[in-house]
């Protein structure tokens, strides 16, 4: 197995980690104070979302320049000293490519909408408007409104599947592709030790640009449907392949919106353009469609088991990454709970199915101490698709309030308040004003507290990690579910030459029982609430070893 089957990963978003210059944004130098600490959750990987110069109109996805540190952050001695520290903790330092678009203030970008003769006019996807002069289709952008700005200089539109601030990058021409290719070699030469590759599905445009129906008041159609996951766009990802990564010593992760799971294998594997990908399904079993903002849909355990399960099954001989949370998504906790329940348990039970699943977890800042949505006023967001989807759910019809309501499920900005360290002042993410308000239960839901506290949710995140480093089955072995139908437990055997492994989580609010055959000749391992024999507590959890004879 490769290092990274093996370890677990965790990703930070600098802005809001922890700031060791008092300007109440997050740092390198933060990132580096704070290894002994992700060594304890016995991480291996650490995917930074990106620090690279930016405007930050989407917090660094945004990118002016890709071998330049943003001074939000610090500089390049402090990233190359992140990478040399982090080998002393064993953590490899994961950067994230944002290689679909660039920032409109991106040299290449300023020089392309000059004229449609220099040197980088092809490198950007420019269209003449309609005969009308509007734009050349009605796609919407995926952070809302029309997916295409008009630049006088050229009389031509450019198209931005995100922001207007993010033109979109023209993979078919191979003078882009040889600098993107030269960008990931920069980094790999200076020890990186993997990518995350951004919203790599829309890298590859349709063969015919063409309306879509329209699908909201907006008078426009969703991007994603019609553009994402092209045919040809592997052939691309295998160029980049070639050029970069292959037969080195790292690993790759597409953020992949849009590829079916049966398509798994010509994605990831040998023989794939990746080592893992991120597929969505499950997170939008209970968050609906990216395009279906402000509508939550109406899902049931079995469906997000199913989902999960259908991420395994395809990937074959394949990898994934185990995830629940990331940067762009609410907080676990409300995102796959309603019920009543305290956060600490919620989180531990999804914590356990993280830490046990088959792949390689993937922590997100804030998710091991069991951090929660938020909910404040409209002008107190920061996230720039937060305001695209207010305005949408207005135009939808909804009133301020219901609008509001949607804004406090979905926005990004419930995952990016401050990581809370203590209980002092600003949670002890910072020392000056942050960026973005800190939630208002830090005092009691934060690192140092729970440090100490045997029953908190990082207490058992540690525990878990430890666990399954030390017992191979759990990382190395098959995966089996039983209780597909099961609406309350999720359960499934883990299970190699020498060790079967069975895990028991109740994800609901009431206790759940099941057959008390199924642990016999089992041993505990670690238990989570007042569990009985054959029933689980609300929350509760059992994980179970024997010896296979
Ligand atoms: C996906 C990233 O995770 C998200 O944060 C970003 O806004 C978009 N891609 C655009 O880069």
């Amino acid at each position: 197995m490769k290092w990274w089957q093996k370890t677990i990963a965790y990703e930070i978003y600098p802005r809001s980690f922890y700031d060791t210059q008092g300007k109440g944004t997050g740092t390198l130098q933060g990132i580096i104070e704070k290894l002994p600490y992700l060594q304890s959750l016995h991480i291996g990987a650490l995917w930074i979302t990106p620090v690279f110069r930016s405007p930050m109109i989407d917090n660094g996805y945004d990118v002016a320049d890709y071998t330049d540190i943003d001074p939000m952050f610090g500089e390049m001695k402090d990233m190359d000293q992140l990478i040399q520290e982090g080998k002393k903790y064993d953590i490899r330092i994961v950067l994230d490519l944002v290689f679909n678009h660039t920032s409109d203030q991106c040299p290449w970008f300023l020089e392309s909408k000059k004229d449609r003769t220099n040197q980088y006019s092809d490198w950007y996807i420019w269209k003449d408007p309609k005969p009308d002069g509007s734009a050349p289709t009605n796609w919407r952008s995926i952070f809302g409104g029309s997916a295409w700005t008009y630049c006088k200089e050229r009389n031509q539109y450019y198209l931005h599947t995100f922001a207007v601030q993010q033109p979109d990058l023209n993979w078919a021409d191979a003078q882009v592709r040889k600098a993107l290719a030269d960008v990931a070699n920069f980094w790999l030469d200076k020890g990186a030790g993997g990518f995350r590759m951004d919203a790599v599905t829309y890298i590859k445009k349709p063969e015919v640009f063409a309306d879509g129906p329209v699908d909201a008041n907006d008078g426009m159609s969703a991007i994603h449907p019609l553009t994402a996951n092209q045919p040809g766009i592997l052939d691309y990802l295998h160029e980049f392949k070639d050029r970069t990564v292959k037969g080195k010593d790292v690993f790759t992760v597409g953020e992949a919106n849009g590829v079916e799971t049966d398509e798994l294998p010509q994605w990831v594997g040998k023989d794939g353009v990746f080592d893992m990908i991120f597929s969505f399904d499950h997170v939008h079993v209970p968050l609906g469609k990216a395009e279906e903002w402000c509508y939550a849909p109406e899902w049931k355990l079995s469906e997000l088991k199913q989902a999960l399960n259908n991420i395994e099954k395809s990937t074959g001989e394949g990898w994934c990454p185990v995830f629940f949370e990331n940067h762009d998504s609410p907080r676990s906790v409300n995102n796959f709970f309603t019920c009543e329940g305290s956060y600490a348990d919620k989180a531990k039970a999804l914590g356990t199915v993280l830490l046990t699943m088959r792949g390689t977890p993937f922590m997100y800042q804030g998710e091991e101490i069991g951090m929660h949505n938020t909910a404040w006023d409209i002008h107190e967001y920061n996230d720039v698709s937060s305001y695209a989807q207010y305005q949408f759910a207005l135009k939808e019809g909804f009133n301020e309030e219901e609008a509001l309501a949607a804004v406090h499920r979905f926005s990004r900005d419930n995952a990016r308040t401050p990581m809370q360290w203590n209980s002092e002042v600003n949670a002890g993410f910072t020392s000056g004003k942050p960026w973005l308000k800190v939630s208002e239960d830090y005092q009691k839901i934060n690192v140092e507290a729970e440090e100490t506290d045997n029953g908190s949710v990082l207490s058992w995140y540690r525990k878990l990690a430890s666990i399954r480093q030390q017992h191979e089955e759990l990382i190395s072995g098959s995966y089996e579910e039983i209780m597909a139908e099961d609406e309350q437990i999720f359960a499934y055997y883990r299970k190699d030459k020498t060790h079967t492994a069975l895990v028991l989580v109740n994800l609901s609010s009431q206790p759940a029982d099941f057959d008390p055959a199924l642990t016999q000749g089992f041993s505990v391992l670690v238990q989570c609430q007042k569990n009985q024999t054959g029933k689980l507590a609300p929350f509760g959890v059992l994980l179970l070893e024997k010896t296979n004879r």
